[in-house]
């Protein structure tokens, strides 16, 4: 049953509810609810001072799911339905695995290795309120002439320095609103608290300074929602069946993870001259993010952060807003995960898909070539775009997945937000004598110079599981017996090794291919796809630097390793305080061969972010991103009806 967009809006909590339909749908949140019943019930967690930290479906083996899609009316619903759960109880890391078939708990181990899991929200909550109830700290609010009242706390993850880590800390920064909802240009400097969220109590504090406080007045950015109303046309092409989505030749699965946000995965390309679906993408999602601060001080240092592992894209999504974050037209698709206390959350409108007219051009000719004509076709380029926003703290990353008809896939990040601001006595830059380590973009106030990085998981399986990685040099060539002097040739190279397929983008004329060396065009070219990257864009920190040993994912823009089930997320799956020990970079050193296996491309989008004093009070957006696109893979130009 495929429903046309029409009539889509009004069916929607309808298709919700419908039974499961496909393995990596999300949970539900009565599943989820289920599982925190089942983990109750089976009293094997003895003390009820427990918290859920990530709850999630429990991934059935891709070759079950590739089977099962391959032969669904078949096989009906898929055989099994199980979910994978992390709680801390005891001050100990719990990983359970819970079968929602047989409602009974599978596994229950105790996570002994660095690291911990994500923060929950309670917790956050929470140390920011002990923070502002603080005898000490509210001494220093006192002193500094300011009302606690209008005090607003942000709890930062606080990454690890080579101590032996004990403890799950969160590390506390204030700002005073005092006549502005821009809380972050006016940072109360000088003032620190490490608060132990699990005994929750402020374990260090120190107030070593007292910077001036910028002013209140020009930081606001609330504006007014458009009042234009968008209209674009129905479209024709998108039906959507629980989370699978079909829009011209495509066919795909959203889903809306609490940790990497939006999960694209099962995308095939429909080739009419073959008459089938063809795989292009197993699963594609960020995996983790890398934001250092280039800030060596006290107050500044520990800022490294990695928010996917340590908060969640999910669990920071933000309900979307129509005609501000989506156009008119739009489909929207709540999102669910477990709270603290393992009951089902909801994030309303978290994801929303729509088809965009772009106003390019997707091919087009004028041929003057045919005596007596002027012959012109072409045809409009028009886009199917999935999209989450997650807000994490100052920042909010828009993350888009852009099918084309052509066969492509185009990730898109944008980042807009509030920068992190640090209170100072200067107000000109002819003041400033020592190292800023930013730039003074308003009076009392600098910006410090920063990274973001997102480095996706992106788990290709072209034309089928088994795949190479090819870079295709353009070599240039000396010409012989010829007026020309110089060309340049392809000279194509599989690479064999995860050592060799650690790769920097820059100036050298590569193309990275990820070719099917089983399959072939009719006229015998390997099929394949083509990364289009975005600009090249790696982690300056040195390889000493701790941030940079949990974050070594950043060092290269592009990884290719073998598909491992567990193998997911670069910075390891417990990346609070993690040591760098787990992760992309220490699987890659594993150097297994990678011709003809199951193959994961991972690639990192990159922003060095030198702050301009445009960025103040609010950014505009700042876009970058990737493709994969076809190369061979089809015979001819799939846009085209035959
Ligand atoms: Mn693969
Ligand atoms: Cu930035």
């Amino acid at each position: 049953m495929t429903i046309p967009l029409l009539f889509f809006s009004s069916v929607w909590f309808l298709l919700e509810s419908t039974s499961l339909c496909h393995p990596l749908d999300p949970l539900t949140p009565s599943e989820i609810n289920q599982v925190k019943l089942i983990i109750q019930n089976s009293h094997l967690i003895s003390s009820p001072n427990l918290t859920f930290h990530f709850l999630d479906v429990e991934e059935p083996d891709k070759n079950d799911v590739l089977k099962w899609l391959s032969l669904r009316e078949k096989h009906g619903t898929f055989p099994t339905r199980r979910a994978k759960i992390v709680i801390r109880v005891k001050g100990e890391t719990r990983e359970l695995v819970v079968d929602l078939r047989t409602r009974s708990v599978v596994s229950n181990d105790i996570y002994r290795g660095h690291g911990y899991p994500p923060f929950t929200f309670t917790e956050l909550f929470q140390a920011i309120q002990l923070s502002l109830r603080y005898p000490q700290f509210q001494q220093s609010i006192l002193k500094r002439g300011l009302n606690i009242s209008e005090v607003s706390c942000l709890p930062l993850t606080t990454g690890w320095f080579g101590e032996v880590v004990t403890r799950r800390v969160v590390r506390v920064t204030c700002f005073y609103r005092g006549g502005t909802t821009n809380i972050w240009s006016r940072p109360i400097e000088g003032v620190r608290l490490l608060i132990d969220v699990e005994s929750m109590e402020v374990i260090e504090y120190s107030d070593r300074f007292r910077a001036p406080l910028p002013e209140a007045k020009g930081t606001d950015f609330q504006s007014q929602r458009p009042s234009t109303t968008f209209c674009t046309g129905n479209s024709s092409q998108l039906s959507i069946q629980g989370h699978e989505i079909r829009w011209g030749n495509w066919k795909f699965h959203v889903a809306f993870h609490a940790r990497a946000g939006l999960v694209i995965s099962t995308a095939s390309i429909y080739d009419a001259s073959k008459n089938k679906d063809r795989l292009v993408l197993y699963k594609g999602h960020v995996s983790e993010t890398f934001v250092p601060y280039m800030d060596p001080t006290s107050e500044w240092y520990y800022r490294t952060f990695m928010d996917v592992g340590e908060f969640g894209f999910g669990r920071s999504a933000s309900t979307l807003v129509p005609l501000i974050d989506c156009p008119g037209n739009t489909l929207y698709m709540d999102g669910y995960m477990a709270g603290a206390d393992g009951q089902a959350q909801k994030v309303s409108n978290a994801i929303c898909i729509f088809e965009r007219y772009t106003g390019d051009v997707s091919w087009r000719h004028t041929e003057i070539g045919v005596p007596g004509k002027v012959i012109t076709s072409g045809e409009p380029e028009i886009d199917l775009v999935v999209r989450m926003v997650a807000s994490v703290g100052n920042y909010d990353y828009i993350l888009d997945w852009i099918f084309k008809k052509s066969g492509s896939i185009k990730v898109g990040v944008s980042l807009t937000g509030v920068l992190e601001m640090k209170a100072v006595n200067y107000t000109r830059t002819n003041q400033i004598t020592s190292d800023i380590f930013g730039t003074l973009i308003a009076e009392n106030t600098v910006a410090d110079n920063h990274d973001h990085f997102l480095t996706y998981y992106l788990d290709l399986d072209i034309d089928g599981t088994k795949n190479s990685l090819v870079k295709a040099k353009l070599n240039t060539m000396r010409a012989k017996s010829s007026p020309r002097k110089s060309y340049w040739r392809v000279v194509k190279e599989t690479v064999k090794t995860e050592d060799d397929a650690r790769i920097q983008i820059g100036f050298d004329p590569v193309e990275l291919l990820i070719i099917n060396p089983n399959k072939k065009t009719k006229i015998g070219n390997h099929v394949g796809y083509k990364l289009i990257p975005g600009r090249p864009a790696v982690s300056l920190l040195s390889d000493d630097d701790y941030p940079q040993i949990r974050a070594a994912y950043t060092k290269y823009q592009v990884w290719m390793t073998c598909y491992n089930k567990t193998e997911v997320w670069a910075a390891g799956f417990y990346t609070d305080r993690s040591h760098g020990d787990d992760g992309l970079a220490v699987w890659s050193r594993r150097n297994r061969a990678i011709v003809n296996k199951d193959l994961v491309l991972w690639y990192t989008v990159g922003f060095h972010h030198s702050p301009n004093q445009e960025d103040f009070p609010v950014m505009h957006t700042l876009y970058d991103g990737f493709e994969i696109t076809p190369a061979n893979f089809f015979d001819r130009n799939p846009v085209l009806k035959s």
